[in-house]
């Protein structure tokens, strides 16, 4: 259930079916974090990033989004090419890295089976992002990872997805704060070539530009 702060408690059972999941990775992996994994990054960021959810092996093994995934690797990078990070990325919660102005979060927050959540877990996650844009004051920019954190956070921004498309590389303005979008960091769209990471730095050096204009 939710904390009285907006965010998931450790059991939160809103969806049954990612609640179900994550009991039995904690049976198997009872040293894994297997939780909602909660947002990464200074409340009084600038940027906000929202990925898909926790993957298996990584943010819900490790605790910290795209942790330990293959995709954090070139998020990681790319934030401290664009300096919105500091230090080693060491894919490890204790590797000292430092996120500057910059936060991020998922749409989903515990892991689902086959990295899928369903539309129904979607929504339903959606009041935590929703809390997590609430509580960032200073927040100008998201940048939403993909087609389904673009499709949520235009809806927990209260704009209209028809109007609203994803594109890689697009950019909306709702209200006080401009939606960048990017194809996921993942490693699919990475090996097939979807997002190189050119394509990914172009999309910072955007958002980059933004905020200093
Ligand atoms: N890890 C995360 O935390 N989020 C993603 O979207 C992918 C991997």
């Amino acid at each position: 259930m939710a904390d009285t702060d907006g965010k998931p408690g450790r059991n939160c059972a809103l969806c049954p079916r990612l609640a179900t999941f994550r009991n039995r990775w904690r049976e198997k992996e009872p040293t894994w974090f297997n939780a909602p994994v909660p947002s990464f990054g200074p409340l009084d960021a600038r940027l906000l990033i929202v990925g898909l959810a926790p993957g298996l092996q990584g943010a819900n093994r490790t605790g910290r989004p795209f942790t330990g995934d293959y995709a954090g690797v070139l998020l990681y990078e790319t934030l401290a090419r664009y300096g919105f990070a500091r230090g080693e990325y060491a894919a490890h919660p204790d590797d000292g890295l430092k996120l500057i102005d910059c936060r991020i979060t998922n749409a989903v927050r515990c892991v689902p089976p086959e990295n899928k959540p369903t539309p129904a877990e979607i929504n339903t996650c959606r009041e935590f992002l929703i809390a997590t844009i609430a509580e960032m004051r200073k927040l100008t920019a998201i940048l939403a990872l993909g087609r389904i954190a673009h499709d949520s956070a235009v809806t927990a921004l209260g704009a209209k997805k028809s109007a609203t498309p994803f594109k890689h590389g697009g950019a909306h303005k709702l209200g006080e704060i401009k939606l960048f979008s990017s194809y996921h960091c993942s490693r699919y769209n990475t090996n097939t070539g979807v997002l190189t990471p050119e394509m990914f730095r172009k999309v910072f050096a955007n958002i980059r530009t933004y905020l200093e204009s």
